[in-house]
């Protein structure tokens, strides 16, 4: 949940929030039932068969380069929640986010949220995208050994302090020197995992899945919802294909433009409004927010939160409580940001903890931080000791991010000491933290897509069914829904009145409605509607008290996606 390591795009985060609205019976007539896509056979059409209890699995075999089939194919795995109703309206295809999060693993981990926000009406698919999790083609710099791998990426950013010219120089050279490790390690076909690639086979899902239905493959739409990196999934898709666009709900929207320039500049626009957002909602919940003192308004809590920031630049907090560390360490003003940064994606799921972070350090007591930000703690370092699932999201991003923009972000150490000057002027909170999402690692990691597979840009375009855009009012990474809205015609937009990353971190009839409207009959929202929500930042049921702190590893080592 908490991580100071890499900055993605994603709904990882989103994964502690939990309505539950739906119940459903589920078949438990087990007949062949399996639980590893390693078990789903790869087929040229589709084949769902049982899996993980409550879902059907496929597994496509597609073409690595459509234009080119000589290149050799790759696995797609699919994954079905089946709609209640059958036959179903469609298929929606659903992308959490990242690039890197795995589809199959989110539909799970999110579904009740799904079911909530799409209905029941529609199958819902998890998609793993080209290069993850359960999809070739298999990416992989650590040449089969997770446990270096995680060693690796635990130390990546440690020590990074934009505040120090030493300091970015040393991260411009190690996030170099990881794009030339990985160059020299993976494997050719690593080129064909991106976006516009990715976008092919949503295309070649939904043609297989008309020809299953005896419907003609040119007439078949993709219906789709994706969040954050997701949408950029999405309006590429819309791009590339824009007669072939069903239903799309495209949620936390990202600057496409600027994610396909590779500087991912244009993030934190409303950075610093969703770390107010933890002042405000700190003062207005008063004693259910540890951080709160009797009488406190908003500015009085973010005074305290930057004597806080400032004392910790000057000193750092020393951890030595065996009881929350299994080492001495420090806890720095970093690792505080790196704390700000995740808590912004999921509020009601954050921020009790980072307020109880905040009354620590606020007496220089740092073990609720170095146990969040998981300083003090080793991961396996060896065969032995590592624990499997792990999950690989790190690499994925990298390859897919820079494959997508080509280094058209200039790799200059110059314009990396620009980037952090820009980031920190645009967010005085997040954008110390930012810079590291991406952008570095590219410069050195030499492969490139065919031809085929490099995106040309969005221009002004008609799209077969209009396009669904929405968000939160306060979004911390992903707010350009405006820009993106005014690439294809006809589109509407839908904002919801909550602070976070994703339509899922809470709940709304409205916003539920809306969409579930827009995928029965297509209809729009009304222009500029705003709907309310059940937000609530410091709900009484969750927190600390139902985390627990008796592990020493309460939160996954989790890694930020788009
Ligand atoms: C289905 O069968 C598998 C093995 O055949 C078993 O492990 C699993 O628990 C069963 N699931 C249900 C829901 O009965
Ligand atoms: C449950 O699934 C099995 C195997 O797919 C099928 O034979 C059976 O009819 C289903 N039962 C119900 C109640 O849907
Ligand atoms: C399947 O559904 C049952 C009933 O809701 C739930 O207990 C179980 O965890 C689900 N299994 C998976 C793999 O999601
Ligand atoms: C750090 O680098 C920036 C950009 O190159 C430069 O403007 C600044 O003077 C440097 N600061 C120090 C203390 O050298
Ligand atoms: C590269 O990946 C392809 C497809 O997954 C595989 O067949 C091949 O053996 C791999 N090559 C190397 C050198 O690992
Ligand atoms: C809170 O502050 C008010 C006014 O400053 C004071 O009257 C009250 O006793 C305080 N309550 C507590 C619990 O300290
Ligand atoms: C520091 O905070 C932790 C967590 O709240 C607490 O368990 C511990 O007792 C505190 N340490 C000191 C020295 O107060
Ligand atoms: C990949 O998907 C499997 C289920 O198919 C899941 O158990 C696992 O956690 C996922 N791994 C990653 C890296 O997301
Ligand atoms: C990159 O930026 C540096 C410093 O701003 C500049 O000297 C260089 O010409 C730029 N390179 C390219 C390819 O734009
Ligand atoms: C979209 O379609 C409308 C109606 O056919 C047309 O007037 C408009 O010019 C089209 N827009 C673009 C960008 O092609
Ligand atoms: C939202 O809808 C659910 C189910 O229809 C209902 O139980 C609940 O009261 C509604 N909540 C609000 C705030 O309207
Ligand atoms: C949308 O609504 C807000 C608040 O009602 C208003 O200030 C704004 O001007 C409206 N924007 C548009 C484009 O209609």
């Amino acid at each position: 949940m908490f991580t100071r390591q890499s900055y993605l795009l994603g709904l990882a985060a989103s994964v502690a929030a939990s309505p539950a609205l739906l119940q459903r019976e589920y078949n438990t007539t087990n007949t062949s039932m399996v639980y590893s896509f390693k078990d789903v056979p790869v087929t040229k059409d589709i084949q769902y068969i049982p899996c993980f209890d409550n879902y059907t699995c496929t597994q496509l075999d597609v073409p690595l380069d459509y234009e080119d089939l000589d290149a050799g194919y790759t696995n797609i795995a699919f994954q079905r929640y089946e709609a209640a109703q059958q036959p179903a309206l469609g298929d929606i295809i659903f992308n959490p986010g990242g690039p890197g999060e795995s589809a199959t693993l989110s539909l799970m981990q999110l579904l009740p949220q799904l079911l909530e926000l799409l209905g029941d009406s529609y199958n819902i698919i998890g998609m793993d995208p080209r290069g993850i999790n359960n999809s070739g083609p298999l990416l992989d710099c650590f040449d089969g050994k997770p446990w270096l791998r995680d060693y690796y990426y635990g130390q990546l950013y440690d020590g990074v302090d934009p505040r120090s010219n030493v300091s970015i120089s040393n991260y411009y050279e190690t996030s170099g020197t990881f794009g030339t490790w990985c160059t020299q390690n993976l494997n050719k076909t690593a080129k064909y995992a991106n976006t516009p690639a990715t976008a092919r086979d949503m295309l070649q899902y939904a043609e297989l899945l008309a020809e299953t239905q005896g419907k003609p493959r040119e007439d078949a739409k993709v219906d789709f919802y994706g969040a954050s990196y997701g949408t950029v999934l999405g309006t590429t898709f819309a791009a590339l294909f824009p007669d072939r666009v069903g239903k799309f709900l495209i949620d936390a929207v990202v600057d496409g433009d600027d994610y396909y320039h590779g500087s991912w500049s244009q993030n934190i626009l409303q950075g610093d409004a969703s770390v107010d957002a933890f002042f405000k909602t700190c003062a207005e919940a008063g004693p259910l927010c540890a951080f709160y003192r009797n009488g406190s308004t908003a500015s009085d809590i973010k005074e305290r939160f930057d004597a806080i920031l400032a004392d910790l630049e000057e000193d750092p907090v020393p951890v030595n409580d065996p009881l929350f560390v299994e080492f001495p360490t420090t806890v720095t003003h970093m690792d505080v940001r790196g704390l700000l940064q995740t808590a912004v994606y999921n509020p009601p799921s954050l921020f009790s903890i980072l307020a109880a972070v905040a009354d620590g350090l606020e007496t220089r007591n740092g073990s609720l931080a170095a146990l969040y930000a998981s300083k003090g703690i080793a991961p396996g370092t060896s065969k032995c000791d590592y624990t499997p699932g792990g999950t690989d999201t790190v690499l994925p991003k990298e390859v897919i991010a820079c494959n997508d923009n080509s280094k058209s972000f200039n790799g200059s150490e110059e314009a990396l000491f620009q980037l952090f000057a820009e980031q920190k002027k645009l967010s005085t909170y997040l954008g110390d933290t930012w810079p590291m999402a991406v952008v570095p690692q590219c410069r050195l990691l030499d492969i490139t897509p065919p031809k085929s597979q490099l995106f040309a840009g969005f221009k002004k375009i008609n799209t077969s069914t209009p396009i669904l855009f929405a968000d939160n009012v306060i979004d911390p990474v992903t707010s350009s829904y405006e820009l993106m809205s005014g690439y294809f015609e006809g589109s509407a937009i839908l904002l919801q009145d909550a602070v976070g990353h994703g339509l899922v971190v809470t709940s709304s009839n409205c916003t539920s409605s809306y969409v579930q409207k827009y995928f029965k009959t297509g209809e729009l929202p009304p222009r500029n509607t705003t709907c309310e929500t059940e937000f609530d930042a410091f709900p009484l049921a969750t927190g600390l008290q139902k985390r627990g702190l008796a592990s020493h590893h309460p939160l996954s080592r989790r890694h930020f996606a788009l």
